[in-house]
């Protein structure tokens, strides 16, 4: 069974941007770059922050708190302090709508 679900229009995330959201209780950020869009839990895996809180940068994103980066496609940690994974979550644009899968 499928556990894609709409969560903001594509018109929500200008290229370069991140968009935090939340879905059937799932706090998650929206980051769009290079043409893509990607659902990342929106939490460091360092301390309890917020990434939407954090800078894009590419295929990264940046905390802001401690400068922890993560990568966008994998959300594995790429720079200290954060050495754990975020969560990624499987994301796909159907017309205008942004579409995630929280299953
Ligand atoms: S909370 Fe994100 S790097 Fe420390």
């Amino acid at each position: 069974m499928s556990g894609f679900v709409t969560v903001a229009r594509l018109s929500d995330v200008p290229e370069n941007t991140l968009l935090p959201i939340e879905a059937n209780g799932v706090k998650l950020v929206l980051a769009r770059s290079g043409g893509r869009v990607h659902a990342l839990h929106d939490q460091c895996s360092h301390e309890e922050f917020p990434l939407s809180d954090g800078e894009l940068d590419g295929n990264q994103v940046t905390c802001l708190l401690h400068g922890a980066r993560f990568d966008l496609e994998t959300g594995a940690a790429r720079a200290l302090p954060a050495v754990k994974p975020v969560r990624v979550y499987e994301c796909r644009v159907a017309g205008d709508e942004i579409q995630v899968n929280l299953d």
